[in-house]
């Protein structure tokens, strides 16, 4: 058997920025991608699907920048996704290009109902289809993966037929998709010791499961998958994706990670082995997920597994007791082993820029000077404000500082008047695209809902805030607060997200952060591509 292509470890198969941002709001522009794409190399995933190049131009260019910015000799593979159209697959050679180790992933429906409903073709067409673009992508490069779309509902007989054929047209992933989110733990695992079994020259690919949390049930399913022999995992960070999102990539991984004893058997290991079942750097996994937050605007849930804010906090008076003697009385896992530092005091209002920057680079964020300069005078804007800057300050400064939508509207002045005696009042000066400064006013019925008024008055986009919300960064009176917005135009929706010590302010920046991006979604409209290609990927 061929060790290479059958590893005793197993391949984390990143779709953050191919299905992940396809869920409603969570659109990237390139250069956020391109930070999400470092941070994934970073973190160490083995494949980055960095997009659908067919789809649109931009996704194009992105897929495109992350070829040759993050697809570098020992970085992770770069892959395009591509429907089992010669046009796709054409597209999506041409965007990887650039990549050390490129890969195309070509898919086509299998289940009776797409044939029926979608494709109108018979299983027979489907399957030559599939056959003859799965040797058509391996004309462009030699790493092709092929996924029967809805392949949990699909026969079982025909999935086994198809996966045999595309292996043998040079597939060397054969991935297994849960579309829709239907299947159970025993039932994936049956289905993969099924292909195991049945399809004859399936020790010739990899069988990667990919799958949607429709019923909360994508990361057991998976870890079913591994048991009965998958080998990549597809997933995102923090969950996110189509509907309820897809498989997560840290719930995955730590669950490998802690329970590497129970799962070494399945890979053929030791029991006792010690040897990671991932390549990935689990210390990277908070930052990740915090970057991919904050650029989709995609909030974290409190109580999400691994990465939300309760993750390791213990609120019970007995928990606590025992964690004070033990910590492993309740804790299964360790804070560090994600990347959730004690979170030391490190910067302060005196600290100069060599300080700032070498903390930065310890934290792992790389910027130019002129990156370093902005945020750097944001940082001194800061601590003038708040004594203690901490780590979770620094990121979320720079964060907000560096990694922007390139700015149309800019917020020049934002002032309210409000109190429990008072009708809440706003004036804000904005200066607009094409450099006027524009003053309004307006009142609300509290302070936010006057800004975001006065606001309007101004950029006149008609758009209605579907979601607002704030956290703050750190404990304590003079901490920064987040705020995070969504907002829906013509069906689409667009993400904000600002950090300053003052709320209203925070609130203002990040209503005009989100309609910085509507604005230039509108003025790309003319060049995306026809809605129907986003439709008929709608899983
Ligand atoms: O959910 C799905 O079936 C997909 C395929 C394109 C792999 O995303
Ligand atoms: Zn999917």
């Amino acid at each position: 058997m061929n060790k290479k292509l059958q590893p005793d470890r197993i391949i984390i198969f990143d779709t953050t920025l191919r299905d992940g941002e396809q869920c409603p709001g969570a659109t990237l522009n390139v250069e956020e991608k391109l930070l999400v794409a470092r941070q994934l190399a970073r973190l160490g995933v083995d494949v980055i699907e960095a997009g659908f190049a067919f789809a649109s131009p931009g996704d194009f260019e992105a897929v495109q920048k992350i070829a040759q910015d993050t697809g570098t000799e020992d970085g992770p593979t770069i892959c395009s996704l591509a429907r089992a159209i010669k046009a796709d697959i054409q597209a999506a050679a041409e965007a990887i290009k650039p990549a050390a180790h490129a890969r195309i992933h070509t898919f086509i429906s299998t289940s009776d109902i797409h044939l029926e409903y979608q494709l109108k073709k018979s299983r027979a067409e489907v399957l030559a289809i599939a056959e003859e673009m799965v040797a058509y992508a391996k004309s462009f490069v030699d790493d092709v993966e092929f996924s029967p779309m809805d392949a949990v509902r699909s026969d079982p007989e025909y999935l086994y037929q198809v996966l045999e054929r595309t292996i043998a047209a040079g597939a060397k992933t054969v991935n297994i998709p849960d579309t829709v989110g239907y299947t159970t733990p025993s039932e994936f695992g049956e289905m993969i010791r099924g292909i195991k079994e049945n399809v004859p020259n399936i020790d010739q690919a990899i069988i990667s499961v990919h799958g949607h949390n429709d019923l909360g049930l994508a990361v057991a399913n998976f870890l079913e998958a591994v048991k009965n022999g998958a080998r990549q995992l597809e997933c995102t960070i923090n969950g996110i994706g189509e509907r309820a999102g897809n498989a997560s990539l840290e719930e995955l991984v730590m669950a490998l990670h802690v329970r590497r004893q129970y799962f070494n058997p399945y890979l053929g290991r030791p029991g006792s082995s010690e040897a990671p079942l991932t390549k990935i750097d689990t210390r990277q996994i908070y930052k990740t997920s915090r970057l991919v937050s904050n650029l989709t605007g995609m909030l974290v849930q409190p109580n999400k597994a691994i990465v939300g804010a309760n993750a390791f906090a213990h609120e019970s008076g007995i928990h606590q007791d025992g964690v004070l003697k033990n910590k492993l009385t309740y804790e299964i896992m360790d804070a560090q082993s994600i990347g959730l530092t004690d979170n030391l005091i490190v910067l302060g209002k005196h600290s100069g820029r060599n300080a700032f920057r070498t903390r930065l680079k310890e934290l792992g964020f790389e910027l130019s000077e002129n990156e370093l300069n902005k945020a750097f005078l944001r940082f001194k804007e800061v601590a003038d404000k708040k004594k203690e800057i901490t780590d979770w300050d620094l990121e979320a400064i720079v964060n907000d500082e560096i990694r922007q939508t390139p700015e149309l509207f800019h917020l020049e002045l934002v002032q309210v008047s409000c109190g429990d005696r008072t009708c809440p009042t706003a004036t804000v000066t904005l200066r607009t695209p094409n450099g006027e400064e524009l003053t309004d006013a307006a009142i609300g019925t509290g302070p936010v809902d006057a800004v975001y008024k006065a606001i309007n008055r101004v950029v006149n986009v008609p758009n209605q805030l579907i979601e607002f919300s704030v956290q703050s960064v750190t404990a304590g009176i003079d901490a920064l607060g987040e705020v995070t917005i969504r907002l829906r135009h013509n069906e689409q929706i667009f993400s904000g997200h600002a950090a300053n010590t003052d709320i209203i302010v925070a609130s203002a920046q990040a209503y005009v952060n989100a309609l910085n991006r509507l604005y230039r979604a509108i003025q790309n409209t003319q060049s995306t591509v026809s809605e129907s290609v986003r439709e008929v990927v709608t899983q």
